[in-house]
Order: structure tokens, then sequence, then C-alpha cells
């Protein structure tokens, strides 16, 4: 079997596992966030609660109780959340490497942003990946990491900051997915370096009878809060290689950052509700944001067509020239096993057909990927020109 194929395979076995691990994850940490604010004092007075919460569900009724300085006896069984949050890491970096680092010349690297060779790219790409984890610990370790707004202010420029370095180097698409990677190795890096152990120490004092620090739960809380508004961000950086108007966009940087914020805003609009506070402001806010970019980013009317719209001739040729090489059933580019997400422009028929489909591709300049077979714009022009005058083939 070809390694083309099997790359294939292990992209979409990874794919699929970091979503599924990935929604129990997120999953469990809405859950969690929820139930922590919508917690009420308990009724039968014992001191070690500190809330407690009634639910119906799934044909049951459930009674939660938080015991902040853990119960008097450890339970024989106690359930941890992790492996969510480590195999959502995994997969999604075992993802990242196969096709960000493998295929950086395709999917990183952009040679009219920077003109890496893949090792570059891949050691720019590890060092702020590295970096991001070291610093914000750090931060969160100093006494700023006390102040929630200071660190909600820190966080945005941090991500301003980031965001910007990374569309400097690397492709729009590139460079994404990699404040994306950044911000999921943090959250991941929180359990594994932080949640876990401040609980495996109260564990272990309610296990020796000794009295729990406050401080052991208390970085974990702060750590859980922190993950919980990057929760929103991060799902729309992994899905925004489907949308190249943000990322092929000269201010790519700032939209990325536009569109983080929306998302913890209405973030923030749900963890007040779950306390019984509703802000419609708040979620109204991260709408006109939304708004804002949608406006801010809506492309410019389509070329005027002069005269006649190009033939139909010509469009195939560019066709043929610029795109074919990958969108036919069997790639003559050795980096495809198949057609990119099965679509093919090798027929006049399909050209035609696809053509609404594909001018928002060629507009954007999202295709072809990193302009890898060197499409003119003036041939881009003509491609567009023919869409806007009706796409016809006679
Ligand atoms: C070097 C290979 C290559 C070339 C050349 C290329 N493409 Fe693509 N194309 C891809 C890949 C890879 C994807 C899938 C991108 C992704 O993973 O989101 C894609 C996706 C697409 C899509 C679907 C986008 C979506 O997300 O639904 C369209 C439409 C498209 N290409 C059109 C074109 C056109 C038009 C050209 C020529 C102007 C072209 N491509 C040239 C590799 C190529």
């Amino acid at each position: 079997m070809d390694t083309t194929y099997l790359a294939e395979w292990a992209n979409l076995l990874l794919r699929w596992l970091h979503l599924i691990s990935g929604m129990a994850w997120i999953g469990a940490s809405f859950y969690f966030m929820g139930l922590d604010q919508s917690l009420k004092p308990a009724k039968d007075g014992n001191p070690l609660i500190r809330g407690e919460q009634w639910a119906v569900h799934g044909g049951g009724f459930y009674h939660k109780q938080k015991f902040i300085a853990g119960p008097e006896k450890l339970p024989e069984k106690l359930h941890w959340s992790k492996w969510e949050a480590y195999w959502t890491w995994m997969s999604g970096f075992a993802l990242f490497v196969l096709m960000y680092w493998f295929q950086a010349s395709t999917y990183l690297i952009d040679p009219e942003v920077a003109d890496l060779t893949p090792w570059e790219a891949i050691g720019i790409s590890t060092a702020m990946l590295v970096a991001a984890w070291v610093m914000y610990d750090l931060l969160c370790r100093s006494r700023i990491g006390d102040d929630g707004q200071a660190m909600a202010i820190i966080g945005i420029i941090f991500l301003a900051v980031s965001s910007y370095i990374a569309t400097s180097v690397f492709s729009g698409r590139g460079a994404y997915l990699q404040v994306g990677a950044m911000i999921g190795t943090i959250m991941a890096a929180n359990v594994l370096m932080v949640i876990i152990p401040g609980q495996k120490k109260m564990v272990a004092a309610v296990a020796a009878g000794t009295p729990i620090d406050p401080k052991w739960g208390g970085w974990g809380k702060q750590r859980s809060v922190h993950n919980n508004y990057v929760t929103l961000p991060i799902i729309f950086l992994m899905i925004s290689p489907h949308y190249p108007m943000f990322w092929q966009h000269p201010k790519a940087w700032l939209l990325l950052v536009a569109m983080a914020l929306a998302g913890a805003l209405v973030r923030q609009f749900f963890n007040l509700r779950h306390q019984g506070i509703t802000l419609w402001d708040m979620w109204l806010a991260g709408a006109v944001v939304v708004a804002v970019v949608a406006v801010g980013i809506a492309p410019p009317k389509p070329p005027a067509v002069h005269g006649e719209a190009p033939r139909f001739a010509a469009v195939d040729a560019i066709m043929q020239a610029r795109c074919v090489e990958c969108h036919q059933p069997r790639p003559t580019n050795p980096a495809f096993a198949a057609a990119p997400k099965g679509v093919q422009l090798h027929t006049p028929a399909r050209i035609q057909r696809q053509a609404q489909s594909w001018a928002a591709q060629v507009r954007t300049e999202a295709m072809p990927p990193n302009n890898s077979t060197g499409i003119t714009a003036a041939e881009r022009a003509q491609l567009l020109a023919w869409v806007a005058g009706g796409a016809r083939r006679d």
C-alpha cells in the first residue's frame, strides 16, 4: 500500500479520535463549570459541603454535592477526568505533525509570507508551542495570576502577539492551526501539570486524614477557569481551515483575535447565566464583534465584465495548468492519493457545475494552496470574470 494512502487513513483515524475525545473533554468542562456555578448552599447544614445541585436527567434524579475540603473518608471509587484531555492533545498533536509538519510545504509554509525550509518551519512551530506554555505558566504562578481581569487582558495581548508572529512566518491556514495548537497545548498541560497534581495532593491528604491546603484546589480552579474561556475560541480555530476568508485576509491576525474574543464573551455569558445572572449585553457584545468582522471582510463586488466574458477554452486551459494536478480522481501530484475534498475539476462539465464553489477559493486565493502551481493575477481575474459572466460553456 502506498504511503499517501496510509497517511490518509492515519489522518482520518486521528481526526475521528480527536473530535470524539475533544467533545468528551469540552463537554466535561462545560458540565463542571455549569455545575460549579449553579451550586446552592446545602440544606442539611453539613459544614463540609460547599454547595449542592439537584438535577433530573436520563430518567432519574441526581444529587451532587461539592466537598471543597474533601469528604471525611475517601470513597472506594473516585472518578477522575483526565484521559479526555490527554487523548485530545495526543491525537491533535499527532494530526498536526502528520499534516502541518510532514507536509509543511503544503500546509505550513507560504513562500510569499516567509520562504522557510520545512525544518525551519518545524523549528519555529515547536519553539512557539513550548514558549507559549512556559510563559503562560510563569504568569499564572506570579502574583498577577490571582487577578482574573488582568489575566484576561494579558491573555488577549498574548493571543494578538502570537497570531501576529504566526501569520508573519506561516501560511494563513498554518498560522491559525499553530495558534490553535498553542492554546490546546496550554489547556492539556494545565490538566497534566497543575490540575491533576493538585488533586493528587488533595486525595493523599484525605487518605492520610491531614488537612487539605486550599491552595491545591485553587490552582486547579484557576486553570480550569482559563481553559473554559478558550473552549469556544479553540473550536473556531480548529474549524478555520474551511474558511479561507479569515486566514487569507491581510489582517488575518486581527480577525483571529476578534473571533476568539467573541467566543470568550459568549462563554462568559453562559458562565454568568448558570449563576443565575443573565447579561444579554455580554452575548450581544460577542454577536456585535462577529457582525463587525463579517461586514469588515465582505468581498468586494466581482470584477465587472468588460465586453465579452472569457471563452470557456481559456478557463479550461487555466484549470488544466493550475488545478488539475490535484483535482482529478488520480492526482499526478504525489502528495495526494485522491482528489482533495473530492473536488474534481478535470472535465468541462465539472468545471462548470462547481463554478461558484471554486470561484470562492480562487477569489480568496486559498487555491491553489500557497499558489504552488503559480497561477497569475490575470488568470484569477479571467476565471472570476467567466463565472461572473454566467459560467457558460459555449
Ligand atoms: C497542490 C494541490 C492543489 C492544487 C494545485 C489545487 N488544489 Fe484545491 N485543494 C487542495 C487541497 C489539499 C484541498 C483541501 C483543503 C482542505 O483540507 O481544506 C483543496 C480544496 C479545494 C476546494 C474545496 C474547498 C472546500 O473546503 O470545500 C476547491 C473548490 C478547490 N480546492 C479548488 C481549486 C482550484 C480552483 C484550483 C486551481 C486554481 C485548485 N483547487 C488547485 C489541493 C490543491
